[in-house]
């Protein structure tokens, strides 16, 4: 990491820097490729990076959590993810997507009960928005919830649902009044024993292969009123506070991948010689040297940016939807452009298997994709700066 002034992180944020990094170098980085080929559920290491309290960097300790901030958590974020992206889209997962809207809209009884076991690393958390014909266009899902006395009954079919064939617990979200769209959707917790919770096809992937990805099947699901997290209607909403968050921890992601694939391919333009030369000494390759340093080094920038924002927010409770979007755009096309100069630098040796380059070059498209396409995260940006809705 350039030694930024800007950003001198406290002594705090050291520790969980280092921390993160030994455990991902010592015992996630020897695991990774044969995760990846076997697509195995990673659950020893998972279960040590809850022990170490990564799960719930940024959730007071009184549920579970390690009361650390935002930054606190991209730090340890972004060490593992340069170890393992699988191993960084699930603690990303149980951190923002799952935690974060607990904390923002539950209740006591719901923190309490929801929070603390995936916060303190016992039990992994999901989140369920997409459903097959709805995935940017989140707002037009069809699955429904009906209230039923002092219950809700679910039915529907959710999609690609990260964690989903493993997770405990699960926040979905729901249509309780089709006719008001968006405003008729609303979000609930869900316990993964609950009868007519049917976890659906594992889905095979191009890359993170070993965090498990399924669809989920809801048969008149009967879930408890006191499940619903904030008010009736409100879902899309917390759907999208939820998924800034989340956003910033995807863009974590991608400064893993793309810093893992860096640090490869810097070594090799000095090691590799053709012409009598390294090859870091033909312009062609240290060009692009050049290049993947610069872009990760403002990828970095604008994802520690985000995760200001996000703390500020907690005090002022402003929105940080531009940050968010700003960095994960950035960041994730930055892991796209650094992982394909990677292999190209190596060569025949970048499209082999017997080095993690091909791995990284496989994992860092989902970035471009989950939690919001770069189309997405486009519209967001361009339609904050010009004012339209
Ligand atoms: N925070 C708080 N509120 C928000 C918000 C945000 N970030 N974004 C929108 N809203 C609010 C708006 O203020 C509006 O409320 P009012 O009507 O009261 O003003 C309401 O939500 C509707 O907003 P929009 O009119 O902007 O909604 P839209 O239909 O234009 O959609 C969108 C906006 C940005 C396209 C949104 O639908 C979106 O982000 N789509 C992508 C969904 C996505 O990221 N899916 C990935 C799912 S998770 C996943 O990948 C799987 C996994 O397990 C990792």
């Amino acid at each position: 990491m350039t030694d930024l002034a800007l950003y001198s992180l406290s002594d705090e944020h050291k520790m969980i820097q280092n921390a993160a990094r030994d455990f991902a170098q010592k015992e996630i980085l020897s695991i990774a490729a044969e995760f990846d080929e076997s697509e195995e559920f990673p659950y020893d290491t998972i279960k040590k990076m809850g022990e170490l309290g990564f799960m719930g960097l940024e959730i007071p300790e009184q549920y579970g959590g390690a009361g650390m901030d935002t930054l606190a958590y991209v730090l340890a974020l972004e060490e593992i993810c340069k170890a393992d992206a699988s191993h960084g889209v699930i603690m990303s997962v149980n951190n923002s997507l799952y935690c974060h809207g607990i904390m923002k809209f539950g209740t006591e009884e719901q923190k309490k009960k929801f929070v603390t076991p995936i916060a303190s690393g016992k039990a992994i958390g999901a989140y369920s928005l997409t459903e097959p014909q709805s995935g940017s266009d989140a707002g037009t899902m069809k699955s429904r919830a009906v209230l039923d006395g002092d219950h809700f009954i679910l039915n529907g079919r959710k999609s690609w649902v990260t964690s989903g064939p493993v997770a405990e617990y699960f926040v979905v979200f729901m249509m309780t009044d089709p006719a008001k769209k968006q405003k008729g959707v609303s979000a609930f917790l869900v316990e993964g024993n609950t009868p007519g919770l049917i976890r659906g096809k594992k889905e095979p992937k191009l890359g993170i292969r070993a965090s498990a990805t399924s669809e989920l099947i809801f048969e008149d699901c009967r879930v408890p009123t006191e499940n619903l997290l904030g008010k009736e209607g409100e879902g899309f909403k917390i759907a999208m506070t939820v998924l800034d968050a989340g956003r910033i921890g995807i863009a974590t992601q991608a400064l893993g991948i793309a810093e893992a694939a860096y640090e490869a391919a810097r070594r090799y333009a000095v090691e590799r010689e053709a012409f009598g030369q390294p090859i870091g000494q033909f312009q062609g390759t240290g060009f692009k040297i050049a290049d993947m340093k610069t872009r990760i080094e403002a990828s970095r920038l604008l994802i520690y940016n985000a995760a200001l924002a996000k703390e500020k927010s907690k005090k002022d409770g402003g929105r940080y939807s531009l940050e968010a979007s700003m960095a994960k755009l950035f960041a994730s096309e930055t892991a796209m452009y650094v992982t394909h100069q990677a292999v190209q630098i190596h060569g025949g040796m970048g499209y082999s298997k017997e080095l993690p380059v091909e791995r990284y070059f496989r994992d860092a498209k989902i970035t471009e994709i989950y939690e919001g396409t770069s189309e997405i995260q486009r519209h967001v940006i361009s339609r904050s700066e010009l004012g339209f809705k």
